[in-house]
């Protein structure tokens, strides 16, 4: 029997109920499931497929547990999956999910009955034996409608892969414990000395003497170098010139994509869609190790409520429970199941943390927030990350309850190590360690010294550690151990990348040619940037646009660009390389349609923006003309045309790092060319490309239709352009709030109701929590988006309504109908309140969503299973609880307009 053969069937599997809470083994099936067939079951299998007679649903829920950690640990990296097999193998199918960030598992697919078929469930998870079990409907069970099996599944670690776990850290420890016998603690120090050296300067100050330093061992790793060419020589510096031929770890801000860009990574949010998420980490580590990196600093997983703060745009918004999915997502696509792979690069998450919370939306200005604020809204995402292997963590730039990040003990050791049982290695952000001088902590020796005692292990830039750490132990204010344990981590993350087997796995020279720029990827650019895209008005009648006989006139300072499609943190992205919107028009439906083009307005006037976004590369040029001459132009050729597309937004240097602005509107001179559009009064369709929640008021009274593309990344106007005419249908959500005036921010759905909610019914009650001059209602919520077509949901059933204990399970249902003319997916979106509770809670919690295809007129039903698990939160003592009482489940196509039905689960 073929090896594979033999392995799944010598493996074990370990199912018990989930409601037993037990933490139990049973075996595997002898199941008759062979190679073959397997292979058979490669084909995505949809439901219509099967007869619409007889058919039932089956729904397995769950958890992904380790056994031998007593089933405490979940395991988030597994791929779950029912194969069917019937009786003549010809209509074998499968599908494929994954465990959340936190082991919780929910598939579901219909089988007939009697049943013509096999149903299988096979999981597979890096490191554990697999699991193999005939799913058997129990005869009680086969008359309703869906039947639900609630199986926790509890893995073990194979024993091949014990072994080699055993083996490799044995081997990592001795070669480590070796290699440290003989450093001095100069070149310990010097292992936490990261610089920044070659194309890219993503801070204030840059290294220097960065040769003769690697020499003297005073180098731990280099970043903002890349290309296998320029990476070698650094690396051959450390392999032929130090004592110890320690190699380099390499980094660098490989954020939403490497050379083929994404959207940013609020866009990617957008999608709620993993498996796109997952995708395009996958493809950027591709790419970033092709190009001789090894280590990414992305996911950024900052939680943010403020739109002012330009660096929204790097995050996945504002919720705790999609950030987290978004997270371990994003990990699992960096780092894949082995660092060692050349293809592989080890993530680090940050910016660790609560960067996001920083005050007035100012970059780098103080966070202050209460324990439990930070556990219930701000933390999740990161915890997520490490749950899902993080190899590396990044500290932020603000304080921590009154301690700037970099030296926050309770943070980095309490938090990180104790808690959250962190095993890699923490690096500061930039500087931080000196900039804690200006937060007003200490000089420079005593900055570097609480640093490293509270747990960082490696010194960005600043050189801190270089300069002061050996002082600091001569005069007994450190601890040999600490530096040691620092330099260990430093050691373990390059032994984990293979980098002491060969230091130029990353530096293949044939690489760049095969594996960047693809034309894969640019499909999955495409692809990830029209997902990405969320309509925030349609008049029903304007979009999708006629692909023939149409005169379009084009319009904007952003419709022929291509300096801005690619966003910030784009850093190895080639703006040169992207498709500006005009020429995906063209290449689309440029033969059939008429494209009339004119710029309209420069994209910012303003003088003292001007100036600071072409100090960093804005290469923003005024156009010859006057304001008036271009609007003009734009007004003239409107009146002869059938439709407006008018391209509006933000440039790429007023989002992203230090980019924090107080008029989150569009820049006047874009207002006023739109006010002349409007005024023709022919259709506007507004493309917005920028990397913030705007206030767009009154372009939403104004246009035809408003399409949201954030900054879409290499093949933005292709995207757009199969948007515009109906090639892709948008079905993007928002994962920030949209005001409707800066004033009202922070401005976030899952708010506290206090005690005086107001109630917009009885408008002139004074003593509530309002504003006199606006409501207090964003002007698009978290969660919403349209599409060309409609969708219908029914009211939500559920199964009970009194549940009782951990191991009940609420079963919600709704159908959901595509009413309109196109095919088209939706996100449903399943929130959770808990009206009352021993510390007040927020109004309402994402919990789940499902993102499903429907065509014109076919509806689904979509059921989520809800546990205890959904109804925690954080207590006065900071302790993961749900208490028993009343709770609203809320269910829609957005965090407002949902269906709600009332429960009541006791204990
Ligand atoms: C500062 C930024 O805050 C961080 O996100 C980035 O990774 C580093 N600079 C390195 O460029």
């Amino acid at each position: 029997m073929n090896k594979f053969l033999f392995l799944i069937f010598s493996f074990q599997l370990f199912i018990t109920q989930i409601y037993t809470e037990q933490c139990e083994l049973t075996l595997n099936d002898e199941t008759q499931l062979t190679f073959n067939t397997f292979l058979q079951a490669k084909k995505f299998c949809s439901s219509t497929s099967l007869p619409t007679k007889n058919t039932r649903r089956i729904i397995l829920t769950g958890r992904l547990v380790d056994y031998t950690t007593r089933c405490k640990r979940s395991i988030t990296d597994a791929n779950i999956e029912i194969i069917h097999i019937q009786s003549d193998l010809r209509s074998v199918c499968h599908e494929l999910h994954h465990p959340d960030s936190r082991g919780y598992y929910t598939l579901s697919t219909s089988v007939t009955i009697p049943s013509t078929e096999q149903l299988f469930l096979r999981i597979t998870s890096p490191g554990y034996e697999t699991v193999l079990k005939e799913i058997i409907i129990p005869s009680s069970e086969k008359r309703q409608k869906n039947i639900i099996l609630k199986w926790q599944i509890a893995l073990t670690p194979s024993q091949e892969q014990i072994e080699t776990y055993q083996q490799q850290q044995g081997r990592m420890d001795s070669t480590i414990d070796d290699l440290m016998s003989k450093m001095t603690l100069e070149e310990k120090i010097g292992q936490l000395n990261l610089v920044t050296v070659g194309f890219d300067v993503t801070g204030p100050i840059v290294s220097e003497n960065v040769d003769e330093n690697i020499r003297l061992g005073r180098i731990g790793g280099v970043f903002n170098t890349f290309t296998p060419k320029a990476v070698r020589p650094l690396q051959e510096l450390a392999m032929n010139h130090t004592r110890l031929r320690i190699p380099l770890i390499f980094g660098y801000d490989v954020i939403h994509g490497h050379r083929t860009i994404f959207p940013i990574s609020l866009g990617m949010s957008t999608t709620w869609d993993m498996a796109s998420i997952e995708t395009s980490a996958r493809i950027a580590a591709q790419e970033a190790t092709a190009d001789g990196l090894n280590w990414v600093f992305s996911p950024m997983v900052d939680i943010a409520r403020d739109a002012r703060w330009g660096r929204i745009s790097e995050g996945a918004g504002e919720d705790p429970w999609l950030g987290s999915q978004i997270a371990a997502a994003m990990i699992r696509g960096y780092q894949g199941s082995d660092l060692t792979q050349s293809n592989t690069a080890m993530a680090c998450v940050k910016h660790f943390a609560l960067y996001g919370g920083g005050e007035a939306g100012r970059d780098y200005n103080t966070v202050d927030m209460s324990r439990i604020t930070m556990y219930q809204y701000f933390l999740a995402p990161y915890r997520a990350a490490i749950d899902a292997g993080a190899g590396s963590v990044m500290t932020s730039f603000n304080e921590v309850d009154s301690v700037p990040a970099s030296a926050n003990r309770w943070l980095l050791q309490d938090l990180l190590r104790e808690q959250w049982k962190f095993n890699g290695f923490v690096v500061t952000d930039y500087t931080s360690i000196n900039e804690m001088v200006d937060h007003g902590i200490g000089d420079l020796q005593e900055v570097s010294a609480r640093a490293l005692d509270a747990g960082v292990d490696m010194d960005m830039v600043g050189e801190g550690f270089l300069r002061t750490l050996n002082k600091s132990y001569s005069e007994g204010k450190i601890k040999e151990q600490i530096i040691n344990q620092a330099c260990r981590r430093i050691l373990e993350a390059k032994y984990k990348l293979g980098l002491f087997d060969d230091p130029y796995r990353y530096c293949d020279d044939s690489r760049p040619d095969t594996d960047i720029f693809t034309n894969e990827n640019r499909l999955a650019a495409r692809d990830f940037a029209r997902r990405s895209f969320v309509l925030l008005k349609t008049d029903r009648k304007t979009l999708p646009l006629a692909r023939s006989n149409l005169k379009i006139a084009l319009i904007g300072p952003l419709s022929d660009d291509h300096r801005n499609l690619i966003g910030s943190w784009s850093a190895a992205g080639d703006w040169r390389q992207s498709v500006s919107v005009r020429e995906g028009i063209n290449k689309l439906v440029g033969n059939q349609t008429q494209i009339l083009y004119a710029k309209g307005s420069n994209l910012v006037e303003d003088e003292y923006m001007l100036k600071q976004l072409n100090a960093h590369g804005g290469e923003i040029e005024l156009d010859q003309r006057t304001p008036e001459q271009m609007i003009a132009e734009a007004v003239e050729i409107s009146t002869r045309s059938d439709v407006i597309v008018a391209v509006v937004g933000e440039s790429q240097g007023m989002t992203g790092e230090a980019a924090s602005r107080v008029d989150i509107g569009l820049p006047e001179c874009q207002k006023r060319l739109l006010k002349a559009l409007f005024d023709t009064g022919k259709p506007v369709v507004i493309v917005l490309m920028n990397g913030r929640p705007m206030t767009l008021t009154w372009e939403q009274e104004h246009a035809a239709a408003i399409l949201e593309t954030w900054f879409a990344g290499t093949e933005a106007g292709n995207a757009i352009a199969d948007v515009l005419f109906g090639y892709y249908n948008p079905a993007g959500k928002l994962t920030t709030t949209f005001p409707q005036h800066v004033g009202q921010i922070p401005l976030y759905y899952n708010h506290k109701n206090t005690g005086r909610p107001f109630n917009a019914s009885q408008f002139t009650d004074k003593y509530k929590s309002r504003y006199l001059d606006i409501p207090n209602e964003p002007l698009y919520p978290f969660g919403y988006g349209l599409s060309y077509t409609t969708f219908n949901f029914s009211s939500i059933n559920v199964d009970k309504t009194e549940l009782h204990g951990d191991s009940d399970r609420l079963t919600v249902r709704v159908l959901i109908r595509n009413t309109g003319a196109y095919s088209g997916e939706e996100v449903i979106q399943l929130y959770i309140s808990d009206p009352a509770a021993s510390v007040t809670r927020a109004v309402r919690e994402l919990k789940n969503f499902k993102k499903i295809y429907l065509r014109s007129q076919q509806s689904e039903e979509i059921s989520f299973v809800i546990t205890t698990e959904d109804l925690k939160f954080y207590n006065t003592n900071l302790d993961y609880v749900w208490e028993e009482g009343d709770f609203i489940i809320h269910v829609g196509p957005d965090s407002v307009n949902t269906q709600s039905i009332r429960v009541k689960w006791l204990k």
